[in-house]
């Protein structure tokens, strides 16, 4: 991968969007939505890989990788019109299908077009498949780091908004009421990711979105959550509660400890 290939995918990635941009504006607001959170990530990757390798070239592949780990959400959206893979379809291994049918990796060395490939279609999964090699596991764990941060970035400006302002694609449509379940509160205290079928309201998806951070791999991107701001924005949003109060500076000790290692 040089710069050239990046190029080259960049442009190949605007061309592919605007396929996708559709005339309700509704929908253009959902499909704007994952472009943006496409470039947000690809510039994450580029700071985390840039903290944690010497390899230029490299930084450039994690690069890559962020700009197309989402590319399954265009014809996602376009067919089913939301983003929940559940009632839909899984967007990693859709992605790692538009790449292998559209070719835009035909350039690159076979090894690279795998590792970016592969890199797509697990980018979403629960956990990282046991028989992968570890240079395709290094990108895999930075990728699903990228794309936690720009979640956390999302959704701390959703939280912020009117009901009526947020991108229906986004939400689970779970009620915003002032409840929320022990069992996902005992997940973050226990430091293990919560389940989307544990979930009941609004506020269980904020306590899930923050056990991900039990998740992170890299030094540099508990540095990344802790600077953004994003994760202290999720927690301003839930209620106040003695509980929740004393998971969440569990979490916090635990993000500055990792972000100093
Ligand atoms: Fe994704």
């Amino acid at each position: 991968m040089n710069t050239i290939d990046l190029l080259n995918l960049k442009n190949w990635f605007s061309g592919y969007c605007k396929r996708f941009y559709p005339a309700a504006r509704e929908d253009r607001k959902n499909i704007a939505l994952k472009e943006f959170h496409t470039r947000k990530v690809a510039a994450n990757m580029v700071l985390i890989a840039g903290a944690e390798l010497q390899n230029r070239n490299k930084v450039l592949m994690a690069e890559a990788i962020g700009l197309l780990h989402d590319i399954g959400r265009f014809p996602q959206y376009a067919q089913y019109r939301t983003f929940r893979d559940n009632i839909s379809v899984n967007h990693g291994r859709l992605g790692a299908e538009v790449l292998e049918t559209e070719k835009p990796l035909s350039g690159l060395p076979l090894s690279e077009q795998e590792l970016i490939i592969d890199a797509v279609r697990f980018h979403n999964a629960f956990s990282i498949p046991g028989e992968l090699d570890p240079e395709k596991v290094f990108f895999l764990k930075m990728i699903r780091d990228a794309d936690k941060l720009d979640i956390w970035r999302f959704f701390s400006e959703y939280y912020e908004k009117d009901e009526v302002e947020r991108e229906s694609a986004a939400g689970l449509d779970l009620p915003d009421t002032p409840e929320y379940s022990e069992e996902v509160l005992a997940c973050l205290f226990g430091k293990k990711s919560a389940a989307y079928s544990d979930l009941k309201t609004l506020n269980d998806f904020k306590l899930m979105q923050l056990t991900w951070v039990y998740d992170l791999n890299f030094p540099a991107s508990f540095s990344l959550a802790s600077n953004q701001g994003c994760i202290d924005k999720v927690i301003s949003s839930l209620p106040e509660r003695k509980e929740i109060s004393q998971a969440v500076s569990a979490l916090r000790q635990y993000i500055g400890n990792m972000a100093s290692k």
